[in-house]
């Protein structure tokens, strides 16, 4: 690669998996445009669930066809500013959040896009958009209270240790599910009052005898038997949040041959909410300060998963680290 010029990932056909869609693309470095400002991104976050789907042109809201860039959230610095660009200058930590704006090294983008942070560092890639995601799903759709119970799925992965630690701010009881001590570990530490790791407990049988009025709010970013069990446990007039299904996205979606939901849903006013980031937009501006706000004064813990990945290159394996579940916090990519 000559020094004028940079890596990025490009989806160039739909495949089955994340790796058998994508190409690293060698582009030269541009120039911003008069409004515009040029960033090196730094860490990139790994979203893996959303970069299958897209690959697999299961996005329909989306609307893409091949090619197109990769990747979302990212932090880096400004490198250079174009010549009507007055709020931002070279060296600023920025993030940003553009879809095909994180699985790249360089971008350059209207300046209105970037948000500028104290430092370059990976934790706040766990607050945008990952965290705010958490925030409006809890608030908006789950219509999240105080002094209720709420189960948090996946809860020690990037998204559920935050929703953890906001419905335990908001003063309710919470639960959250894993799959490993550490995971379990570090969500005692993050405050989560009944931690239920589904390899040594049954969730089901835990939700039967330890809560038996039910579940008041599930964040559920897990679906397919869980999302079962989960909406059978909703309390009376519980909510139940889809946040996503992670257990389905590296595989094809099972067929399921089973009573329609509203024979449970019906008998406890209970309702299922589909939950997704870009139809709440208007709340995204807001979310992001109040966690930023949260996070500078030590109120809000981030957990960034320890194996850090290197370069472009790493990247389908870092989807595959996600999507094996092995992972405790938000996965990131850092670009040397
Ligand atoms: N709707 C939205 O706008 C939005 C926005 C952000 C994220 N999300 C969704 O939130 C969920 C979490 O995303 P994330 O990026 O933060 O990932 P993550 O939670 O950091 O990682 C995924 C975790 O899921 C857990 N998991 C449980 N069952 C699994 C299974 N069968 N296969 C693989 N993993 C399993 C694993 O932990 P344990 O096994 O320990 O539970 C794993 O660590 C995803 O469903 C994602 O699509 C949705």
């Amino acid at each position: 690669m000559s020094s004028n010029t940079y890596k990025k990932l490009v989806a160039t056909q739909f495949a089955p998996n994340f790796a058998s869609a994508i190409a690293i693309v060698e582009c030269p470095i541009p120039a911003p445009a008069t409004a515009e400002i040029l960033i090196r991104n730094r860490f990139a976050g790994i979203n893996a669930g959303f970069d299958t789907l897209v690959c697999r042109g299961e996005t329909p809201y989306l609307n893409l066809m091949p090619p197109f860039d990769l990747g979302v959230e990212a932090v880096g610095e400004v490198v250079a500013v174009g010549q009507d660009v007055q709020d931002f200058k070279i060296g600023d930590a920025v993030v940003t959040i553009i879809r095909g704006g994180g699985y790249r090294e360089y971008q350059a983008i209207a300046a209105a896009l970037a948000t500028k942070v104290r430092e370059v560092s990976p934790a706040v890639l766990t607050l945008m958009p990952t965290g705010v995601s958490a925030l409006v799903a809890l608030e908006q759709a789950g219509e999240m209270k105080c002094d209720e119970v709420v189960l948090v799925t996946a809860a020690a992965g990037g998204t559920g240790h935050i929703a953890v630690q906001l419905a335990k701010r908001a003063g309710n009881h919470v639960i959250g599910t894993c799959g490993s001590p550490a995971k379990a570990a570090l969500l005692k530490e993050l405050g989560c009052d009944r931690v239920i790791n589904y390899r040594t407990e049954d969730l089901d049988q835990v939700l039967q005898h330890e809560y038996a009025q039910g579940v008041n709010l599930v964040f559920d970013c897990v679906g397919t038997a869980v999302f079962d069990i989960c909406v059978r446990h909703l309390a009376i007039r519980g909510r139940l949040v889809s946040v996503g299904f992670i257990s389905e996205y590296a595989h094809q979606p099972e067929r399921v041959m089973q009573p329609r939901i509203y024979h449970t849903l019906f008998w406890k006013a209970a309702s299922v909410r589909g939950f997704l980031m870009p139809h709440y937009s208007e709340y995204l501006a807001e979310g992001r300060d109040r966690l930023l706000q949260l996070f500078y004064s030590n109120q809000i813990n981030v957990a960034i998963d320890p194996t850090m990945f290197d370069g472009i290159e790493s990247i389908p394996a870092a989807v595959n680290y996600l999507l094996s579940g092995q992972n405790c916090g938000k996965v990131v990519v850092q670009f040397a």
